[in-house]
């Protein structure tokens, strides 16, 4: 049987998570790339003897040489710093641009075919800085947040609410970040909205502990971010992608005028699918919700400025 292609660049905490759901789900082979060695050929034979037990029928490789990755079906990209207690997402800017510069420009020579998924933080800053370092159509090179932090939210209401998780559905949108934008309005307990279960103070509450979800992890590591929840997020986005699904998920991309809002990277519900960003079909916001949107647009693109990223 073959599987389709998946390469992870980055084999650290959330790369080889993501490579390990990867293989579990039995949804692609893996080549994991990084830029110490030995450490994703030693992960990827770990994964390898996980094989007999897990009965998983794809396979995985590590290597620190690009050419393994080539003809990729979809690249993921986790190379980077992870945060440390106190830092901010945007703390990591500088470093991490240089590796996404790299990372980006190895990667799309060698699978130009691909779609590109982002995860490195600061993430809309780097998603950015990927699609316009790698020259694709913006439909092929997408981010991870929204889907996180939509999964955070549902789990700040049902641990507030004792609903269970099944019967949840969150959505998060905007900058994966401090000006990240839940939408309680759109966040339902067996399909009824929140803002029609709870008071007002406690979906405030929820939010606060939603765009501070990363945060409280971090808080509690004391060294490194999360990962477990990051790395399913991928694999959702990956599944959609390669079974071209079509499905509706919370995704930085770029927007165009969606939203009234126009080149930047944010997460917003997109359909994905083969190619990548099939669709961004608009949300029916209220007033304040779209003007929350846009205020959280206008702080990425005032960083996006501030390194003279935009054209
Ligand atoms: N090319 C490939 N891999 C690289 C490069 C590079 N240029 N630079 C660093 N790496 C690798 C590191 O060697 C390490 O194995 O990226 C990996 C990062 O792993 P961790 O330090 O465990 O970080 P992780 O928790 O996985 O987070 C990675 O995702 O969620 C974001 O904020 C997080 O930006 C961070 C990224």
């Amino acid at each position: 049987m073959t599987f389709p292609k998946v390469t992870v660049v980055g084999a650290g905490q959330v790369g080889a998570t993501t490579a390990e759901l990867l293989l579990l789900h039995g949804t692609a082979d893996v080549v994991m790339v990084d830029v110490v060695e030995g450490v994703p050929q030693g992960k990827a034979l770990d994964l390898m003897h996980l094989r007999s037990i897990e009965r998983f029928g794809p396979s995985v490789r590590g290597t620190n040489d690009y050419s393994d990755t080539a003809g990729s079906d979809v690249v993921v990209i986790t190379a980077g710093l992870p945060r440390k207690p106190g830092m901010t997402r945007d703390d990591l800017l500088a470093a991490n641009s240089d590796i996404m510069r790299s990372v980006i420009t190895q990667a799309v020579e060698a699978s130009p075919e691909a779609v590109f998924v982002c995860v490195t933080n600061p993430l809309d800053i780097m998603t950015y800085l990927a699609w316009r370092e790698s020259g694709l159509p913006h439909e092929r090179v997408l981010g991870m947040g929204g889907v996180l932090d939509s999964a955070r939210f549902a789990f700040a209401v049902a641990h507030h609410t004792g609903a269970p998780i099944t019967e949840i559905d969150a959505l998060a949108m905007g900058a994966h970040g401090d000006a990240m934008v839940p939408m309680p309005r759109f966040t339902t307990i067996n399909d009824v909205p929140i803002t029609d279960l709870l008071p007002a103070h406690e979906v405030d509450e929820l939010v606060e502990r939603t765009i501070h979800g990363g945060a409280e992890v971090v808080a509690l590591l004391k060294s490194g971010s999360a990962f477990y929840a990051p790395a399913g997020s991928i694999v959702a986005m990956v599944r959609a992608i390669l079974g071209d699904t079509g499905a509706l998920l919370p995704s930085c991309v770029r927007l165009t005028g969606e939203y009234g809002i126009d080149d930047v990277y944010l997460s917003v519900p997109a359909r994905l699918g083969a190619g990548g960003v099939q669709s961004v079909p608009e949300l029916p916001l209220n007033d304040a919700e779209l003007e929350a949107l846009q205020s959280s647009a206008r702080t990425v693109a005032a960083s996006l400025d501030a390194i003279g990223l935009r054209a």
